[in-house]
């Protein structure tokens, strides 16, 4: 068995460029140009030896300097996206006005205490340093301390002065453990920041009318939409973690693509604006921004950095091991959730997606409709398990704030009959995951 996939950059070389678009939404309506494709490089390191169960396999670890590279673009890559940000939004004058480190930390922006300098750590433990002034966040920025953001500052007029700011994957993919205060500690990669209100950061811009600000003022914290700016419609999705997909290849919660790759290039040429191609003839996506292509060499080795992240293991002592064991015991039989959940990485996925109709959490809220319908293809990819414990709430929409209320869908929706007391068994066998 070759459990090899080519990565996506691979597979597709970049679509004839156009330069037309069906709808332009102001977001990117700003960037569409010609784009000049350039040589696509791929260095393919995630060569397998595999593992087969359930149709799954899991990839051999990928070459550990492929990883460390993709870390690196995984954090601070923006792939020029501050052609969006900056010279679009223009966020930098908005975080230059208003945005003191207090507010920053309240819209849930981390900061990435291995980023400080020891007089800095010093300043804020001891209050010398003002949490309230702008100033601050934009020394932060300066020191590459702001998770997610690229901030470029320069001296003018004898000030530090914020130029350009830009957004990596780590904006909505990373968190820090709080060591230091809540929303300042050491970075966790793969971990969704759930704090994050990216639709109230994104309605910030003085660029955008207050139809489109009011959609991005619905979402609230740790969802976004990343299809309304292409589509039009207002359905926010949970944040999901990157961690935990090796062996994985139907990638978001609707199996769009294939490999982590394909989602990468959808999302860092759609939402994030940076420079390069994006084309699905299945939903009709054609975007193009810039004239360079600063996206399409490096998805090798983001791909295999994600890759390379694990689900977290429930912490010590945090779950009873004796129920989890009866709770297996329902999930593999009464609860009949094995049927769906298969396999190391606990999702058939790779074997088959599913209709709308065998889903726990369908209708979408507030009306919105069906994620799926907006999909490449029109289906619901099983989730994989591990690492539950740490990223409620659950399902796409988020719409089971708990563990307990995904159960109680269930038993509910399929009339599966569990006891009360089955129920809590199965609750802390996905808490043990
Ligand atoms: C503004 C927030 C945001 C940014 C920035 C962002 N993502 Fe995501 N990401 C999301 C959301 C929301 C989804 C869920 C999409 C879905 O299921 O349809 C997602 C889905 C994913 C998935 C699929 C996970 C799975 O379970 O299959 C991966 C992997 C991922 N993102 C990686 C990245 C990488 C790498 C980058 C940078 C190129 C990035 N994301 C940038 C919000 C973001
Ligand atoms: C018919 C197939 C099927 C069966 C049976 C099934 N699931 Fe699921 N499960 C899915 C799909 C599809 C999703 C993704 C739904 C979504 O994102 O909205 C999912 C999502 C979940 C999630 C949310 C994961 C996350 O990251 O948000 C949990 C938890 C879960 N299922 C647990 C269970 C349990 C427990 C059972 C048995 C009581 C079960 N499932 C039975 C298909 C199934």
């Amino acid at each position: 068995m070759n459990c090899f996939r080519t990565s996506e950059a691979a597979r597709t070389p970049g679509p004839t460029p156009d330069g037309q678009s069906r709808r332009m939404p102001r977001l990117r309506a700003a960037l569409r140009t010609t784009v000049a494709f350039g040589t696509i490089g791929v260095t393919a390191a995630l060569v397998a030896s595999c593992v087969g169960v359930a149709g799954q396999s899991e990839n051999a670890m990928p070459d550990a300097a492929l990883v460390a590279q993709g870390k690196q673009i995984f954090r601070f890559d923006t792939f020029g996206d501050e052609s969006l940000w900056t010279d679009t939004l223009r966020l930098h004058e908005v975080i230059a006005a208003a945005v003191d480190p207090t507010t920053a930390l309240s819209v849930g922006l981390k900061v990435d205490a291995d980023a400080l300098p020891p007089a800095v750590v010093q300043g804020i433990r001891n209050g010398s340093i003002n949490l309230k002034s702008p100033d601050t966040t934009i020394a932060l920025l300066k020191l590459n301390a702001v998770v997610g953001l690229q901030g470029k500052v320069e001296t003018i007029g004898g000030k530090d002065t914020l130029t350009h700011i830009g957004v990596t994957c780590a904006l909505c993919h990373s968190t820090v453990d709080d060591s230091f205060a809540p929303g300042i500690g050491k970075r966790l990669d793969g971990w969704a920041n759930r704090d994050l209100n990216p639709g109230a950061i994104i309605a910030l811009s003085p660029a955008l009318n207050a139809t489109t600000k009011a959609v991005y003022n619905s979402w609230g914290k740790g969802k976004y939409d990343p299809r309304f700016n292409q589509d039009g419609k207002n359905g926010p999705q949970v944040i999901p973690p990157a961690y935990g997909l090796n062996g994985i290849h139907r990638i978001t919660s609707t199996g769009d693509g294939e490999d982590i790759a394909y989602w990468n290039r959808y999302v860092g040429v759609t939402q994030m604006g940076g420079h390069g191609s994006f084309s699905e003839p299945r939903t009709g996506v054609k975007v193009t921004n810039g004239t360079d292509d600063l996206i399409t060499s490096k998805l090798p080795a983001l791909q295999a950095y994600q890759l390379s992240l694990k689900a977290p293991p429930p912490p010590a002592g945090s779950f009873d091991s004796v129920a989890a064991a009866r709770g297996q015991r329902i999930f593999a039989g009464s609860g009949t959730c094995s049927t769906c959940h298969s396999g190391i990485q606990m999702t058939d996925a790779n074997a088959r997606l599913h209709p709308a109709s065998d889903e726990a959490s369908e209708p979408e809220p507030n009306g919105a409709p069906s994620y799926s319908s907006r999909s490449a293809t029109k289906q619901y990819r099983t989730a994989p398990l591990h690492g539950l414990w740490q990223h409620a709430p659950y399902f796409h929409n988020g719409s089971a704030p708990t563990l307990e209320a995904v159960v109680l869908t269930y038993n509910t929706r399929k009339s599966l009959g569990l006891s009360k007391a089955d129920m809590a068994d199965l609750v802390v066998y996905l808490k043990s995951l």
